[in-house]
């Protein structure tokens, strides 16, 4: 249980979460790496459970950048294992919860059989009208915004757009489509940076870096998240 008091009526409606700090969870205990990736499978479970609980509408998780393919094989092998065996426990449990799995990031990199499993859990939930959940994988914001800058030029060569591209044709290019920007930031484990992490999408998001690692970040570390954000003053370049 949390004491923590969340106002109803000032909560985020998108809440990205950069979920760092596995492998030192697992270093600190004298454990392999992957240790810490599968207890952080925990958090994940936490997280969403959480989002739902606050009625949050759209959880975006970072679960593999574009630069996580420079890691060991063995670590990438593991954590493909790890995220294809959570789609196959979780599949009926978010159908049935009403959670839409999406996903944001080249998914054609991935290993067949982790790409099928994706797709096919994105389908199984696409009339699910409850939580949003956008797992970023093999997600990097730079490449986000080149593959969208890519499309429309090969569309413009077909001439299929119509002159002077502003932020809400662009942002349909998005791998995130049409979510709403985030509105708050988490990142764990210390590192007070964004990693290439929905870098046109932030723009305006509320930034939360707190110490805890992954694998420690708990139901009441996420209440924490969101009573800090609580506190802030959105101005959007106005003035009050
Ligand atoms: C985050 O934990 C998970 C992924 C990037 C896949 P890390 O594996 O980055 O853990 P640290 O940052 O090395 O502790
Ligand atoms: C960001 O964490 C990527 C994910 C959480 C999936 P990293 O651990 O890869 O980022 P850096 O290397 O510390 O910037
Ligand atoms: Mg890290």
């Amino acid at each position: 249980m949390t004491d923590i008091h969340i106002d109803k009526s000032k909560l985020p409606v998108h809440v990205a979460i950069i979920m760092d700090g596995n492998g030192r969870w697992a270093k600190k205990k004298g454990l392999p790496r992957i240790y810490g990736h599968r207890a952080g499978i925990k958090s994940v479970r936490t997280a969403i459970e959480t989002a739902r609980e606050l009625e949050i509408k759209v959880l975006s998780l970072f679960a593999f950048s574009t630069e996580n393919w420079t890691r060991p094989a063995g670590e990438i092998g593991a954590l493909m294992g790890l995220l294809s065996r959570y789609l196959k426990k979780e599949k009926e449990e978010m159908k049935s919860k009403g959670i839409r799995f999406v996903v944001s990031g080249d998914i054609s990199a991935l290993p067949a059989k982790v790409r099928q499993e994706v797709r096919q859990v994105c389908e199984y939930t696409e009339d699910c009208r409850g939580l949003v959940l956008n797992l970023c994988l093999n997600y990097g914001g730079r490449q986000e915004i080149l593959h969208a800058v890519n499309m429309i030029a090969s569309l413009e060569r077909t001439k299929k757009t119509q002159g002077i591209i502003d932020e809400s044709a662009f942002r349909r290019f998005l791998w995130t489509g049409n979510l709403p920007d985030p509105d708050l930031l988490i990142r764990t484990s210390g590192e007070r940076r964004v990693s290439n992490f929905l870098l046109w999408q932030i723009a305006y998001a509320e930034l939360y870096f707190t110490p805890v690692l992954w694998p420690d970040f708990n139901r009441n570390e996420f209440y924490r998240a969101i009573k800090d954000y609580q506190t802030r003053e959105r101005r959007f370049g106005s003035i009050q």
